[in-house]
């Protein structure tokens, strides 16, 4: 049973808490290069046939369940409600926040937009004072998205990678840094809760 994950509405997008038979879709999305390169080399690669259905029941949901991780899949709004990407964050050191969305999905905003109710829920439900993402310095797509949303980058270290070591920075933003750029944003909007999957 996942548990305090809750279903977060957004404009073009909707949270909702990952499940078992989300590893369909993750596994035909997820593993491409493109995607896989600058994640943790902790990783399996290349992805093995099971590979996001042993995530999911080995690694999220037991960290869900522990409470130090909150993971969500990335839906397009409508009828059909695809799965787009995954999202979550989590109570690790210099760690609380990673992301994927599959490749049709580039380039519209949409995980700006994913990042938004998941980095709200971060600081106003979670309650969490400081946000730290590490990420790789040549990972452009993201350091551009961590660049919009005003994290500020506090340390750069060589750290492994799928595609191998290289250069990788923190980024952070504080609860109120975050809330002041949100009041500045009109276009921001808050995360809301609509239904429990319990
Ligand atoms: C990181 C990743 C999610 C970024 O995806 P993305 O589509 O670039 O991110 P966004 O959804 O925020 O979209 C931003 C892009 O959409 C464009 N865009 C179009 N409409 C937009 C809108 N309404 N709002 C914001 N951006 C919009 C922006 O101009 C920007 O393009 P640019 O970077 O070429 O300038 C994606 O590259 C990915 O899945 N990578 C592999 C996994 C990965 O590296 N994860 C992060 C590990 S640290």
């Amino acid at each position: 049973m996942r548990n305090d994950v809750p279903r977060l509405q957004g404009d073009r997008i909707a949270l909702e808490p990952l499940v078992l038979a989300d590893s369909h879709a993750i596994q035909r999305l997820f593993p491409h290069w493109e995607i896989v390169r600058y994640l943790s080399h902790g990783m399996q690669w290349p992805y093995p046939a099971d590979g996001a259905r042993r995530l999911l029941q080995e690694v999220t949901f037991p960290s869900v369940d522990q409470g130090i991780e909150w993971a969500w899949s990335i839906r397009l709004n409508g009828k059909q409600r695809p799965l787009i990407g995954v999202i979550s964050v989590a109570d690790r050191p210099n760690d609380n926040r990673g992301f994927w969305l599959g490749l049709d999905w580039h380039g519209q905003g949409l995980m700006t937009e994913a990042c938004k109710l998941a980095t709200d829920y971060w600081f106003d439900v979670l309650g969490f004072p400081v946000m730290r993402v590490p990420k790789a310095m040549a990972n452009m797509p993201s350091r551009r998205l961590s660049e919009r949303e005003g994290m500020r980058l506090i340390q750069v270290g060589p750290r492994n990678f799928v595609s191998g070591r290289m250069p990788a920075g923190i980024w952070e933003t504080t609860a109120a840094q975050w809330r002041s750029r949100v009041s500045a944003s009109p276009s921001h909007r808050n995360p809301h809760p609509l239904a429990s999957t319990e």
